[in-house]
């Protein structure tokens, strides 16, 4: 059984991939300042992702497409002042990876400046070519499969991923792909929980959920939603762990607790 503690010591991708053989669950969260990440730290919370996220729950906008890469930057500076141990991932914001050369510019920026130690993209047919030069340049990359919520519009709203057979297929065999192209780790959102144990089984880099089950290797949350504070209706997949919490901090650690201890996400918290 897990107890909440500090972190105390680096979290780097060959530990997430040491977690994820010894059956040992993670916990990730977005932040985007710099008092939430000092109290994520001190929470246990090993993956902070600045996610695209904030287009909505910092700046208000109805989606993340407004989002650039300096609004990544400046919230990754703030956040990384706060973070001695955890990760820091950034996101690789819609239309900063038009072209290769493009994306390869703006994730060198996430690294350099942001200082960021991993990207996150999303994308259609270029995220394998993407993610293969990242690679190549020694740029650590997480995949995102599944609701990609920049696609908004050509999807028609914000839905569940490969729920029939030949999206399943196609979304397995592109996580593969994935891997093979040298992504470090692989993002599933909203995902039917058996597609997303199936590709946690099958791949061996760390998977991480949201909205995907309880099966993978790792999950994560907008910091507002698990918090409760999200304007509106919040992700039907989310749970509010500020509700009769004593502090903030209580809260963060009732979910890193919950993740590690296989609690979080339950029945009422995926798709099938
Ligand atoms: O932008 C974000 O916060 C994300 C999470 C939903 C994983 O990509």
């Amino acid at each position: 059984m897990y107890t909440p503690k500090p972190l105390d010591k680096k979290i780097t991708l060959p530990h997430l991939q040491s977690l994820k053989q010894d059956g040992v669950k993670f916990a990730c969260l977005t932040a985007y300042d710099y008092s939430f990440a000092c109290l994520l730290e001190q929470a246990g919370v090993e993956v902070v992702l600045v996610g695209d996220s904030l287009g909505m729950v910092i700046q208000g906008q109805d989606t993340t497409l407004p989002v650039t890469v300096d609004d990544i930057v400046y919230h990754c500076r703030a956040v990384g002042r706060g973070l001695d141990h955890a990760l820091l991932m950034a996101d690789m914001p819609f239309g900063s990876i038009n072209s290769l050369p493009q994306a390869l510019d703006n994730a060198t920026r996430l690294l350099k400046e942001g200082g960021a130690q991993i990207v996150k993209l999303e994308g259609g047919d270029l995220q394998l070519e993407t993610v293969r030069l990242l690679a190549e340049h020694s740029i650590p990359v997480c995949a995102h499969l599944g609701l990609q919520p920049q696609s908004v519009h050509k999807m028609g709203g914000y839905r569940v991923q490969g729920r029939d057979a030949d999206s399943a297929r196609h979304m397995k065999d592109l996580a593969l792909e994935l891997e093979e192209a040298g992504a470090d780790l692989m993002l599933l959102e909203c995902v039917p929980r058996r597609l997303a144990a199936e590709i946690t089984a099958e791949l061996s880099i760390p998977v991480i959920g949201i909205g995907a089950g309880a099966d993978c290797d790792g999950q994560i949350l907008v910091l507002q939603d698990m918090l409760g504070i999200t304007p509106g209706r919040p992700p039907s997949f989310s749970r509010n762990f500020n509700d009769g919490s004593p502090s903030l901090r209580a809260a963060v650690e009732a979910y890193v607790a919950a993740v590690k201890n296989g609690d979080f996400p339950g029945p009422d918290q995926g798709f099938d």
